[in-house]
């Protein structure tokens, strides 16, 4: 299926978040602040239903609390009050009869659905993340990473010592991508032939949807051992494994892998502005004269406050060192490191900002 163009996508947000704007105008603000303050019971329930698989007796059809308390080996009351909950979040119905009925939000509760999120609740809602976010108070005062003051470690070397959460975490960045890769991939004058590098790359989510459009082209994946491992069989059954070839590489201490095109996907966005310098400095030495850097982010103004940018902003405040940042602030972190900036595209989602190496 044929991704909407920008402007559509872009009419769509600008429309839902005025009519966000009115239903919150209609409300006392008291109501208002407890609907908003009752989001922290929003995501506990999603959290209670993926760790308990709760609405997969749905998928077949409607069912009763009674019905799915006895599939799963769960306390009935207990499922009929959640199952509620959820239903106020618009992520499963409720009939007069007691019944319940997924909604295609709540489908992507589903662990094996095509465009699953269960990878991004159980991220969102682990012990560790969790720990960043109530660092928060601190880190207004002190400006710390909330993530790594809380854990006494990085997220990155939180993953690499728990091989459960890495994949998880893998799992959840390839969700992620998969929703925004067709409109990426259409938003771009890709080349027909060459090589593309995708630096911090993952699984290979983004990667295999560009080689895919562009059958002649190659591909690196540079990550580190974790999600390389998961990699080859993702990028075998995307049909793009023998087009592919993987580097284990630190953004820090450089990789070897020449290349005509660099993807950097959400991988900026992890850290401050000298790492992201000795980042992009890397990929420069990398890089022959004239190769082209795509930084693929959501892009942050300074002075505007939109969702999903400004709350990613805040996700990398409470977990990494990073930030969401606009254009300008990429291309200046590219000068910085011997790039000139090329074209800018707004994808209605992500912005892809050119770089170019000089
Ligand atoms: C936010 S994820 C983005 C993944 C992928 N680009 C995407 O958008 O799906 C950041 C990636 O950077 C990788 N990473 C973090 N620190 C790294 C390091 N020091 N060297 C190489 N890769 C690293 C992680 O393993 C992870 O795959």
């Amino acid at each position: 299926m044929r991704p909407p163009p920008p402007a559509v996508v872009r009419a769509v947000q600008g429309l839902s978040a005025a009519l966000e704007r009115a239903a919150a105008a209609l409300k006392p603000a008291q109501a208002r602040f407890l609907e908003v303050s009752g989001g922290v019971a929003a995501v506990a329930l999603m959290r209670a239903a993926v760790k308990t698989r709760l609405v997969e007796p749905l998928a077949a059809g409607r069912k009763t609390a009674q019905q799915v308390a006895a599939e799963l080996g769960l306390h009935a009351d207990t499922v009929h009050r959640v199952l509620r909950g959820l239903a106020v979040y618009g992520l499963v119905r409720l009939d007069a009869g007691g019944r319940f009925t997924l909604t295609r939000t709540g489908r992507l509760l589903l662990e094996d659905s095509p465009h699953s999120m269960t990878g991004w609740i159980r991220y969102v809602t682990s012990d560790a993340v969790l720990a960043g976010w109530l660092r928060l108070p601190e880190t207004l005062a002190d400006g710390k990473p909330a993530f790594n003051e809380a854990t006494g470690t990085t997220l990155w070397e939180h993953m690499a010592s728990h091989p459960d959460e890495e994949a998880g975490f893998a799992r959840t960045m390839h969700e992620l991508t998969l929703l925004a890769a067709p409109l990426i991939v259409a938003a771009y004058p890709w080349p027909e032939h060459g090589t593309v590098c995708d630096v911090g790359g993952g699984i290979g989510s983004m990667l295999a949807e560009v080689l895919r459009a562009r059958p002649t082209l190659d591909g690196v994946l540079v990550d580190q051992a974790g999600p390389l491992a998961v990699s080859r069989d993702y990028l075998a059954a995307r049909g793009v494994g023998e087009r592919v070839r993987a580097v284990q590489g630190d953004l820090f201490e450089g990789f070897e892998a020449r290349a005509d095109l660099y993807l950097l996907k959400d991988v900026l966005h992890d850290w401050d502005d000298d790492q992201c310098r000795q980042i992009l400095r890397n990929v420069r030495a990398a890089a022959a004269p004239g190769a082209r850097v795509l930084v693929l982010e959501w892009l942050q103004e300074p002075n505007v406050a939109a969702f999903p940018v400004s709350v990613s902003d805040l996700m990398m405040l409470a977990q990494t060192e990073g930030r969401q940042r606009s254009a300008a602030e990429h291309q200046a972190l590219g000068a910085a490191a011997g790039f000139e900036p090329g074209r800018v595209t707004d994808t209605g989602v992500y912005g892809v900002v050119e770089l170019v190496a000089v």
